[in-house]
């Protein structure tokens, strides 16, 4: 009886911390993971290194508005830290300098502020982050200009140069930048004048190379956490794709069929897109990434090609349907798109372990070269690249290009692979084949034996997309007032 107080106080707390966070999705990475993956890099770096990353910064759209905050991949993948002005350091060895016991990591995040809160929205400060992402060792960003370490001793200090970086912007980020001055005034890395960002270190210690192969090498591999969070990017995808095949009509604008798929992500809780959206009818589906998505009325003849991924938890799906707006495919339509299929196959077909990626490219363009020719649009088949110009095949992850090492396909990698062809008005060949695009585009996880397909759920045959075109959608009653003023 004696604690009883001393019990309700604490179950008040509980209660009241739960109550708090009631609104607040639980289905994150786990702060296991994130330790678990400072461990790796640890095991990754050389002797006697340290390795330093640094958050994004809050960037400025104009006047006070700033562009929605989104962390920068490779700090969150080994913090999940989603705020900006922080700076993360990684030791090879425990270290021993400085406060109390040794550590061999350390993180510097914003302060809490009421004040400021109130119109940022909640901060973890020092405290959040050693309860929630389990780091011992935390402080206030302030604290980094006093961190009293002797980085020379190092035999390395791994980084990502300032170059060309926009973190290096005071206009972007006044505590980052400044968090930046501390660290280059700490090693010694100087910049020869203001208009040249050339680097010359007092010290040759500084190494701003490694870091991107380690990370590479670590995020090029995907575990099993992270695998239920690409699963969950891709199938709200392919929900959008679905319901758009259901709900697309002649008279509809661009913008609005990206409207849909951005709807069904939301309605997901997909918190952000993995890339702006990609929706072009006709001669704009051969503009690779045409992201204005202006056209206001597509027309019944056209095909659409649409590439769009959801942003789950930080991971992004990277999906591409190319589809005929009135639901039919026209022969010639169907010509080029069973074409880019069989290309596809042909790369799922060698998808396994141990091929080297650029096979997949090279088994994609040997079928698209072959059956342009057959079809006349090509005269020869070395003629290569002219309606297909780009690669096949891309890791997805944190990053809808992710990082990821690109020699040989290893288990567990999440690659794409996206054929296409594209034909503009006016190229050299029949008139009948101007204004056909197409890609399509599908999402593997590399398996022991091969590959498992994961963005199946979007009809991906022509049978399968002609008979999901007929099913109705609950969009076909959305009608919204017309609010011309001239009419
Ligand atoms: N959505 C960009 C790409 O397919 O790579
Ligand atoms: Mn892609
Ligand atoms: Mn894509």
């Amino acid at each position: 009886m004696k604690y009883l107080w001393l019990y309700i106080v604490v179950i008040f707390y509980t209660i009241s911390a739960t109550a708090q966070n009631a609104d607040l999705p639980n289905d994150f990475l786990s702060k296991a993971f994130y330790k678990a993956r400072r461990a790796k890099l640890r095991e990754k770096l050389p002797l006697n290194s340290v390795a330093v990353f640094f958050a994004n910064p809050v960037r400025n759209r104009a006047n006070d508005v700033d562009y929605v905050y989104h962390q920068d991949p490779d700090f969150y993948y080994l913090t999940g830290y989603k705020e900006p002005d922080a700076v993360l350091l990684v030791f090879k060895e425990n270290q021993t300098s400085g406060k109390g016991a040794p550590y061999d990591e350390i993180l510097f995040v914003e302060p809490r502020n009421e004040l400021r809160e109130m119109w940022t929205g909640r901060r973890l400060g020092e405290k959040g982050v050693k309860d929630l992402l389990s780091f011992e060792q935390a402080y206030n960003n302030s604290e980094f200009r006093k961190y009293n370490i002797d980085f020379s001793k190092f035999a390395s200090i791994l980084f990502f140069d300032f170059q060309n970086d926009v973190r290096d912007n005071p206009r972007d980020s006044a505590d980052l930048y400044n968090l930046i001055v501390q660290f280059k005034s700490k090693v010694g890395y100087q910049e020869k004048n203001k208009s040249s960002l050339a680097v010359e270190p007092k010290k040759n210690n500084l190494d701003m190379s490694t870091l991107d192969v380690i990370m590479d090498d670590l995020r090029g591999i995907k575990t099993k956490e992270e695998l239920e969070m690409v699963r969950k990017a891709v199938r709200i995808s392919c929900a959008g794709q679905v319901e758009v095949m259901k709900a697309i009509k002649p008279g509809m604008s661009e913008r609005e069929i990206a409207g849909i798929h951005e709807f069904v992500f939301k309605k997901y809780q997909a918190e952000d897109l993995g890339y702006p959206s990609i929706v072009g009818a006709g001669h704009n589906g051969c503009i690779l990434h045409y992201e204005e998505n202006y056209k206001p009325s597509i027309s019944s003849s056209e095909l659409i090609l649409m590439d769009l991924g959801a942003e789950f938890h930080g991971y992004s799906a990277d999906i591409t349907r190319t589809i005929p707006v009135n639901g039919k495919f026209s022969p010639e339509q169907k010509q080029i798109y069973e074409l880019v299929f069989k290309a596809q196959e042909a790369a799922m077909k060698i998808c396994k372990p141990g091929t080297p990626f650029r096979e997949l490219t090279l088994a994609t363009r040997s079928v698209i070269n072959k059956g342009l020719k057959e079809l006349g649009i090509i005269q020869n088949e070395t003629d290569k690249h002219l309606y297909y110009p780009h690669g096949c095949c891309h890791h997805i992850g944190l990053d809808v290009h992710d990082r990821g090492l690109y020699e040989k396909l290893e288990e567990n990698m999440v690659i794409t692979i996206e054929p296409g062809i594209y034909i503009p008005d006016n190229s050299a060949c029949d008139k009948k084949w101007w204004g056909i695009a197409v890609r399509i585009e599908d999402d593997y996880l590399v398996t022991k034996e091969g590959y498992e397909h994961l963005s199946s759920s979007a009809p991906r045959t022509v049978k399968d997309i002609e008979a999901m075109m007929i099913l109705p959608s609950a969009l076909d009653d959305f009608i919204l007032p017309n609010l011309d003023t001239k009419n």
